[in-house]
């Protein structure tokens, strides 16, 4: 049984208690959540949330001038500033809500993109990016006849930043990288990547959807000009996301999707556009997404960052040296700036054979190119067994996964 450690004042045996599904059983045995990078947990803060949304205040937002939709209405535009809050945005008019990471650099793509990328531009994006921060670039950039390009990575998997300054020139309109690395846990100098950017001209954005749930991120601060995530990673609902831009930017910007909710007048000879953020937020939201995602920001609202810092750290420490005991185990992603996400393969033994077999034991990770082909091409691999923690994982499951991965290399070896 897992009943795990009080570490410092960081309960994490009473956090535990807040996640029901982590008493639950995989295949019979007491379930091991590994897969965080992928999707969280939800708290049941969260899940009552949308549960009394459909229970007691359903309606349809900003359009009603009844009781339950002027409820519903301000819920939902709460929880916009809750988001607003969270981010350091100053103005909640520049959180615009999509249904996720996906969605959100799509729509920079489709509109910032579409009209100021032209024939001879550049697009920098690192070679660790998600395929979610490659192809909507590749896809406006053969369009507009523009170029992507890629800075690479050093040989413990931080970004190669001489190389990012050779290649930042007049040409470069958008840098668009990753806050932290699914697939590797190393944290990007963003700060460092908006300024260069921001000398030649260059707006940045940044795709922080494995940042949100593991340190505290303020757009201003850092001064990016885009910043997008999804509620999913950091304990909200699946289907909703944000995207953060400048206010001046986001005015600039045609409209991503036409229809109900984005307008301000319509008639068959001109149509006119709401003001933000509905300019961008065509038909009914996701009104539950986004209450979900308010209760989200609510839970983690209860900790301080420097107590879950400290403790990811403790467990990301503690693992990492547990691997490295194992014969034939390589790390990638070796950087000390780095969350509680390892990739790792043994000897030419193939990840879906360790991850199927772990499985068996109840142990949930994430096997295979985690949507990062082109950091697989730069390793030559073709995959890794990704262990993504939270704060919620224990030192203990930590044991029984380290445990459970030795006996699977006996079986495999
Ligand atoms: C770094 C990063 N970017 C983007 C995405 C895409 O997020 P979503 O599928 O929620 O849109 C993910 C999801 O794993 C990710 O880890």
């Amino acid at each position: 049984m897992i009943t795990g450690e009080k570490i410092m004042d960081f309960d994490v045996i009473k956090i535990r208690e807040d996640f029901p599904i982590l008493k639950t059983k995989a295949n019979g045995k007491p379930l091991v959540y590994f897969d965080n990078g992928a999707t969280s947990q939800k708290p049941l803060e969260v899940i009552n949330a949308i549960e009394k949304y459909y229970n007691n205040e359903n309606a349809n937002v900003h359009r009603g001038v009844y009781y339950l939709s002027q409820l519903a209405t301000d819920l939902f535009d709460g929880s916009r500033n809750k988001i607003a809050n969270f981010i350091g945005a100053q103005e909640s008019e520049t959180v615009l809500f999509t249904s996720g990471t996906t969605e959100s650099i799509n729509l920079v793509a489709q509109t910032w993109g579409r009209k100021n990328l032209s024939e001879g531009d550049e697009v920098l994006i690192s070679a660790m990016e998600h395929h979610s921060n490659i192809v909507p670039w590749q896809m406006i950039c053969e369009e507009n006849e523009a170029t992507v390009k890629v800075i690479p990575l050093n040989d413990d998997g931080s970004l190669n930043m001489e190389v990012l300054e050779e290649r930042l020139n007049s040409k470069t309109k958008m840098i668009a990288v990753s806050h932290i690395s699914n697939t590797l846990g190393v944290v990007n100098p963003v700060e460092k990547i908006i300024e260069l950017a921001h000398t030649v001209g260059a707006k940045v954005l940044i795709d922080g959807a494995q940042a949100v749930p593991h340190i505290p991120v303020d757009v201003q601060k850092i001064d990016c000009d885009f910043y997008a995530f999804s509620g999913h990673k950091m304990f909200a609902p699946t289907g909703i996301g944000v995207l953060y831009g400048k206010r001046e930017l986001l005015e600039e910007m045609p409209p991503y999707k036409g229809g109900g909710d984005m307008i301000d007048r319509v008639s068959f000879e001109k149509t006119t556009y709401a003001e933000l953020p509905f300019k961008f937020e065509a038909g009914t939201p996701n009104i539950s997404g986004v209450i979900g995602m308010g209760a989200a920001i609510d839970y983690i609202n209860r900790f301080d960052w420097k107590d879950i810092f400290e403790y990811e750290d403790i467990l990301l420490n503690y693992i990492t040296e547990e691997l490295l005991h194992i014969d034939g185990l390589r790390i990638y992603g070796t950087t000390d700036k780095k969350i509680p996400v390892i990739s790792f393969l043994v000897d030419d033994i193939h990840p879906y054979d360790i991850g199927t077999l772990l499985d068996q034991m109840g142990i949930a990770v994430r096997t295979g190119h985690h949507c990062t082909q082109p950091l697989m091409d730069h390793f030559c691999i073709p995959g890794t067994i990704r262990v993504s923690l939270s704060f919620y994982n224990t030192k203990e499951e930590i044991d029984v996964f380290i445990h459970a991965l030795k006996k699977v290399l006996e079986i495999l070896r």
